[in-house]
């Protein structure tokens, strides 16, 4: 979706937040259906995810304990998950009642078996990731947990990230 050269020059000229912010706008770019693309960052210790830069209309769920919502289970499992119809999931947190579909993908860095942020992606349509997608977006993850996973890290989230004010830019 988005080559690793790119990723690289991205995070080389941009503040992580920028940086980040560009890649949610590259995605919806190429895939119109993905309606809300963002980043949660992973607090280990207080096991709550918090969220980061994105792009879609702004979501109440700006803090997520470990275990609730598709994103609270990939930050206990490890693993993508990937909700092809998000009606039929028990365990689910609702962003809008128009999301049909979410897959979320945990990043990490190079080397280290907890993930430090995952990426969430929301769609209006029903099954809107197939598995070319799960796969592009899981080699994207992998490359961005390479080349930035020491600034996805919940401590560099905390300076780049303030929840009194919007992180939607102007
Ligand atoms: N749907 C997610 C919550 C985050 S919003 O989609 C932005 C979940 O179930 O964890």
């Amino acid at each position: 979706m988005i080559p690793k050269k790119d990723i690289q020059r991205l995070f080389e000229q941009n503040s992580p937040r920028e940086a980040l912010l560009q890649i949610c706008d590259r995605l919806q770019s190429q895939k119109s259906d993905f309606t809300w693309v963002g980043f949660y960052f992973m607090d280990h210790s207080e096991k709550m995810l918090h969220l980061g830069p994105y792009r879609g209309k702004p979501t109440d769920h700006l803090h997520i304990p470990f275990g609730k919502g598709i994103c609270g289970q990939v930050a206990v499992s490890g693993d993508t998950y990937l909700a092809a119809n998000v009606a039929e999931e028990d365990n689910y947190i609702a962003c809008s009642i128009d999301v049909q579909s979410e897959i979320v993908i945990p990043i990490f860095r190079e080397g280290q078996q907890e993930a430090v942020a995952q990426l969430d992606i929301d769609s209006d349509t029903l099954n809107a990731f197939n598995a070319s997608d799960r796969r592009a977006l899981e080699e994207m993850c992998r490359d961005l947990g390479e080349i930035a996973g020491a600034e996805l890290s919940f401590a560099e989230f905390q300076k780049i990230i303030d929840h009194s004010e919007s992180h939607q830019p102007d």
